[in-house]
């Protein structure tokens, strides 16, 4: 399928992506109109194996190469200098290339088999809720998408952290599955991450990875409280209960309760989401959690849930 010009949704350990052959201008092309994703945002470039780096990119620093080993197969991609295979469709006219290599099996088994690149966005519209499950994929994709591989849940659950290493000094351009804290013990150095106010890159806007109900977020001892008054005004209400208040009484059109471990939350997030609006909540009350480990992907995708939204 990917040989025919096809898009193939492939299972990743964050999250489902719809792919397609990374040589086939034509083919990335259907990636953008599927999506209804403007072709000025890059796509990140999925490979095999760490092997294949050096076919796609140029001038690999060593940070590079040592980010590589340590954390591919991975939730890492590397922002490098775009080789000559890369089309400047996928990387949106840049002369820089996002890659990287997912550690799930039936993904890499897909790569493996194919032998090139495939270049995969989340398999969603542009804009909302990333899928973590084939069913996901399905709904919103439908027959726009050719194949749809099950390779089951995604583990992670949130996308892959983004490195730019093509500076002096490496920075974080999105948190996601490995953590900033586990990237500076490789590095042995402090590393710079984005505000959500800010846009870094193509895609980056504040709406994003976000459900059709509004998302406000409030101080976590505030959620009780705020889903109250909210429903009492004819809302409904979603909540993302914070685990410590577990067993408090809430008055709300459907409930959430957190995980209270970052993996867990960051495992359900998106499917959280996407329950609380099918189960046809217009506003959802979530806090974010403390800013560490995983808790910083998770602050930043709600962050962006929370956003301003095109109107
Ligand atoms: O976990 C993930 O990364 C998932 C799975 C499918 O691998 N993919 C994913 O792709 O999240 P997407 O297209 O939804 O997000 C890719 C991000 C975008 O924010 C884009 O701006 C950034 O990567 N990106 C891609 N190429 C870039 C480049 N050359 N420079 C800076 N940012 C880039
Ligand atoms: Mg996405």
């Amino acid at each position: 399928m990917l040989r025919a010009g096809g898009l193939v949704a492939l299972p990743t350990e964050t999250v489902y992506g719809l792919g397609a052959n990374a040589e086939d201008p034509a083919a990335v092309a259907r990636i953008f109109r599927v999506k209804g994703r403007p072709s000025s945002h890059p796509l990140i470039v999925h490979l095999g194996g760490a092997e294949y780096l050096d076919d796609w990119v140029e001038d690999v620093p060593a940070t590079a190469r040592l980010l590589a080993e340590h954390f591919w197969p991975g939730p890492l991609t590397l922002v490098l200098r775009r080789g000559p295979r890369v089309p400047l469709e996928a990387t949106g006219g840049l002369e820089t290339v996002a890659v990287r290599v997912p550690d799930h099996p039936v993904g890499l088994a897909l790569l493996s088999a194919f032998g090139g690149g495939v270049t995969a966005p989340s398999a969603n519209r542009f804009g909302s809720v990333s899928p973590t499950t084939a069913d996901h994929v399905r709904a919103e994709l439908g027959e726009a998408v050719d194949f749809v591989l099950d390779g089951g849940p995604c583990e992670v659950g949130v996308e892959s952290t983004i490195v730019d290493v093509t500076g002096d000094a490496p920075s974080i351009l999105r948190p996601g599955g490995v953590t900033r804290e586990d990237l500076e013990a490789v590095l042995g150095c402090p590393l710079e991450v984005p505000s959500t106010s800010r846009v870094r890159v193509p895609g980056q806007h504040p709406s994003h990875y976000a459900p059709r109900a509004r998302v406000v977020l409030v101080e976590p001892e505030k959620v009780v409280a705020e889903a109250g008054l909210a429903q009492e005004l004819g809302h409904r209400v979603g909540v993302f209960l914070p685990a410590f208040l577990a067993d408090a009484p809430v008055k709300a059109h459907a409930v959430v309760t957190v995980p209270s471990s970052m993996a867990a939350y960051a495992h359900g997030l998106y499917g959280f989401l996407r329950e609380l609006d099918q189960q046809g909540c217009d506003l959802i009350i979530a806090s974010v959690p403390v800013e560490e480990g995983l808790g910083l992907a998770i602050a930043n995708r709600l962050r962006r849930a929370a956003g301003p939204r095109p109107s």
